[in-house]
């Protein structure tokens, strides 16, 4: 958790003039504390601006009758840079509630409001009138000291850090009005050709419809059998069925997680043997951000004439490093590669998202028709059957700041993972990441054969863990018709029963992994 405090300006003050610091030490070790304690920020709101450099000027102007107005102006600029150096600035709501006792202080409250902060003063009518809105510094500086649990996935650090230019996006969007395939979609799109590395990307409304966005392109009907892992989020596998296409179910690698090469060529004959399906495609899922073995699964789908869709839902950031030395991105892998910009993905929005990405100008082509009812020359010309899939200019928009901070965010949380590989390599099988390949790190995930017991122990020391998953495909109910039984998998089902998955996103280091880490991990 986060905590969010707005400074009071006497508060500011007090740290900035030697007889206040001596007056008011806690407000000192308050600012302190703010500068030094992780998943803390403090915010000044940005309608006390006009009265900080008032009152810096009425002091300087006391205290050095002698200088000019330029020279307080110069000195008053460094001291503002050097506050925002520090703290943020917090805007002032069109639904502030005026307070007429002080409209400066209701301008403070309202700011605080918009970003669930709370207002820190000294001032004893805001204290008594607004208990729930304010902290005094000695409740702040107690707050502060409350060891705070880390996040699973901490989308507010990552929202607190972009705030100021996530804010300018989307109120651009709100004042321009174009919700709906406004200019944001077309720079998202290119902007994701060109990190990816293909040539056409074409967003829509979740990783769901993208995959099946991508089977009603390869024409995927009823009789076709299509591959994927057994170990999977359940939209892989049901995106074949609501297809009216039969999901064939492969095992994965013990030490990836994903779908096994030489499994999958055994499904493959075996449908071909039975003579009941026609083998037309294979996805393949880069599960918790790992690339599958992409090279023996292209190799594979060439020999059986097999379709290839690569389930980047989570795999986006990741790269395979290929024969020529050239690093080929998540999202360029097979005939058309499928994410998902769900909030909890490497690269997520706030809300649902998703894209398609593909070097098939045809399938481009039928691509940015399906998502639009099957448009042909303009929406209300619709020459095929197809579905309303389109990401909302307003996702776009966030998603474009999201992206430009994502290779430091993808470092990051390959330095999260070295540190957790160096701390748990001994204890647990930690997550194997082959020569050559680099993992976006959707999730760090260990396995432990008395998983139940380890997670409890985490949780007693405010570590937050989660299953990703605990049923295989074949397991579901949804696909009982399909007859698999029980031992079918062995090792996916045995995954399902040890894996779990710590904290990982890529503000971790930022929350004191080593120290608090270390001493839950001797
Ligand atoms: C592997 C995989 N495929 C597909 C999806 C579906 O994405 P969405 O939730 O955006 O529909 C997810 C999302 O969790 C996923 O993890």
């Amino acid at each position: 958790m986060n905590v969010k405090l707005l400074l009071d300006l006497n508060i500011i003050f007090d740290c900035y003039n030697n007889e206040r610091k001596a007056l008011f030490p806690e407000s000192v070790q308050l600012q302190e504390l703010l500068a030094t304690t992780n998943n803390a920020q403090g915010y000044i709101s940005s309608s006390a601006l006009d009265n900080l450099s008032f009152i810096k000027y009425q002091e300087l102007k006391q205290a050095h009758p002698e200088l000019i107005r330029n020279q307080i102006n110069k000195i008053i600029e460094l001291f503002i840079t050097e506050l925002l150096a520090q703290f943020k600035l917090a805007k002032t709501p069109s639904y502030i509630k005026i307070d007429f006792e002080d409209i400066e202080d209701s301008q403070m409250l309202a700011s605080a409001q918009a970003i669930d902060a709370k207002l820190v003063t000294r001032d004893k009518r805001l204290l008594t009138k607004y208990k729930n809105e304010t902290l005094s510094v000695a409740d702040a500086i107690k707050l502060l000291r409350t060891p705070r649990t880390p996040a699973f996935i901490d989308l507010q650090k990552q929202y607190i850090h972009l705030q100021e230019k996530i804010e300018q996006r989307t109120d651009t969007v709100l004042n321009h009005g174009k919700y709906i395939m406004g200019p944001e979609i077309q720079e998202l799109e290119e902007k994701l050709a060109e990190y990816v590395g293909v040539k056409h990307v074409i967003t829509c409304a979740n990783g769901t419809d993208a995959l099946t966005l991508a089977l009603m392109v390869l024409d995927i009907k009823k009789g076709d059998a299509v591959f994927c892992p057994t170990f999977t989020f359940f939209a892989t596998a049901e995106v074949i069925s609501f297809a009216n296409a039969t999901p064939v179910f492969v095992d994965s690698n013990e030490q990836t997680f994903n779908i096994c090469p030489q499994y999958l060529e055994k499904q493959i004959k075996e449908v071909i043997a039975k003579g009941k399906l026609t083998p037309k495609a294979i996805i393949a899922v880069d599960l918790f951000g790992l690339p599958a073995k992409y090279p023996e699964i292209e190799a594979l789908a060439k020999k059986y004439n097999l379709k290839l869709i690569e389930d980047a839902a989570q795999g986006f950031g990741g790269s395979i490093i290929d024969e020529n030395g050239t690093d080929k991105k998540a999202g360029s892998f097979g005939d058309i590669a499928t994410t998902s910009f769900f909030p909890a993905k490497p690269l997520g929005c706030y809300g649902d998202g998703g894209a398609v990405f593909t070097n098939n100008d045809d399938y481009a082509e039928l691509l940015r028709s399906y998502r639009v009812h099957g448009k042909g020359s303009d929406k209300y010309d619709n020459i095929r059957i197809g579905m309303n899939s389109r990401l909302d200019t307003i996702q776009a928009a966030i998603l474009l700041e999201k992206l430009a901070e994502f290779p430091q965010e993808l470092i990051n949380r390959n330095k999260a993972a070295a540190h957790y590989e160096k701390e748990l390599a001994n204890t647990y099988q930690t997550p194997q990441v082959p020569e050559g390949y680099t993992s976006s790190w959707a999730q760090y995930t260990l396995l432990s054969d008395n998983r139940e017991q380890v997670m409890a122990q985490y949780k007693e020391q405010g570590i937050p863990t989660v299953i990703y998953y605990g049923t295989c495909m074949h397991q579901q109910t949804a696909f009982v018709g399909l007859g698999y039984q029980q031992g079918d998998f062995p090792v996916a089902e045995k995954l399902c029963k040890q894996v779990f998955s710590l904290p990982m996103h890529g503000y971790l280091k930022t929350i004191g992994l080593t120290s608090s880490y270390l001493t839950l991990f001797n």
